[in-house]
């Protein structure tokens, strides 16, 4: 097993923001798309480009025998249409890898498991209980690694993000459009995580984190979504967008997507401050929107 190569399943987004941290810690990185168009991305992050595809467990044989230290595994339940996914990806990785497992194999999730919240705080002791299809499979992918790692050793552990913004992923395009509604909802409150305090939390979980644990990753402080709304309207110096009660957005949504606006989950990072070491660089949007304005070169 390489003690310095990491394998990103995934590398998009926050896959090539994880490669660039990664390989400034020495560690030697492979990055998985599944177009070759997608390799130029990956290779100026710092990390080697390969081609697999979840759904072809040939693809990702190749990979196992280089012994990573470590697995991110950054895909999503893949859709199938009509708000409908399958985890037969995530059963793929898991069964190649608890063959010829690394160190460690890190599951990026979402809080989308825990379902609606109405604003109550949550923690990794919540109950799983999602209320959508897109929920449900990613709490159905998070128990492949579970009983993975349970029946077969597979060292794997759950990172669960709200929702993640950084640079490149702020809500600037869609108020410029005039495309984004505010939700006119006092209950609306939402955690999120800027990528490089995600990036942090990833990487801690493979160093510090256990198998078959679940870590919450998000910031110190949520807020509304109207106030998210309204703080990059500001910084931006445009005009606030519409505010919408819920019951306007039900019907122009599919069930997974009206569930994530309506989630209000209040999440804790306690467990990810104390067990894995990880203190927030941005604790609110209030500090991590702004910097990612500047780095878009918005401000
Ligand atoms: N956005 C949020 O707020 C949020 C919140 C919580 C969790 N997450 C999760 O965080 C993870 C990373 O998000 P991201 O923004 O980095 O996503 P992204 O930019 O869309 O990247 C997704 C990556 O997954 C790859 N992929 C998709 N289907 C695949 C398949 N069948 N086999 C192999 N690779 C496949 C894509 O490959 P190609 O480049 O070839 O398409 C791409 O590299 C996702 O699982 C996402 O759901 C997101």
């Amino acid at each position: 097993m390489s003690e310095t190569l990491a394998l990103i399943l995934g590398c998009g987004y926050v896959g090539r923001r994880l490669a660039r941290a990664l390989a400034a810690q020495g560690v030697a990185v492979v990055g998985t798309c599944r177009t070759p168009d997608r390799a130029a991305g990956i290779a100026a992050a710092g990390a080697e480009p390969a081609l697999a595809d979840l759904l072809d467990p040939d693809s990702l044989r190749p990979l196992a025998e280089r012994r990573p230290a470590v697995v991110f595994d950054l895909v999503r339940p893949l859709p199938l249409g009509g708000d409908e996914y399958t985890v037969e990806g995530t059963r793929n990785v898991a069964r190649v890898f608890a063959a010829t497992p690394p160190g460690a194999l890190v599951y990026l999730s979402s809080t989308s498991v825990y379902g609606r919240r109405e604003g109550e705080w949550t923690d990794e002791g919540t109950p799983v209980r999602p209320s959508s299809p897109a929920g449900e499979a990613r709490a159905a992918a998070e128990q492949v690694y579970l009983d993975a790692c349970r029946d077969a050793g597979l060292p794997a552990r759950i990172c669960r993000a709200p929702g993640i913004y950084g640079p490149g992923r702020t809500l600037r395009e869609r108020l410029e459009l005039g495309a984004y509604r505010r939700l006119d909802d006092e209950e609306h409150w939402v955690s999120r995580i800027h990528v490089d305090d995600l990036v942090a939390g990833l990487i801690a979980a493979w160093r510090r984190g256990a198998p078959g644990e679940s870590y919450l990753l998000c910031d110190d402080e949520p807020v509304t979504g109207a106030e998210y709304a309204e703080l990059t309207a500001s910084l931006l110096d445009l005009p606030l967008p519409p505010s919408v009660s819920r019951e306007d957005i039900r019907h122009d949504l599919s069930k997974s997507a009206f569930e994530r606006r309506v989630g209000a989950r209040r999440c804790s990072n306690r467990r990810m401050r104390e067990e894995l070491g990880v203190i927030p660089i941005y604790p609110s949007v209030r500090e991590g929107v702004p910097a990612a304005l500047r780095e878009e070169g918005a401000l």
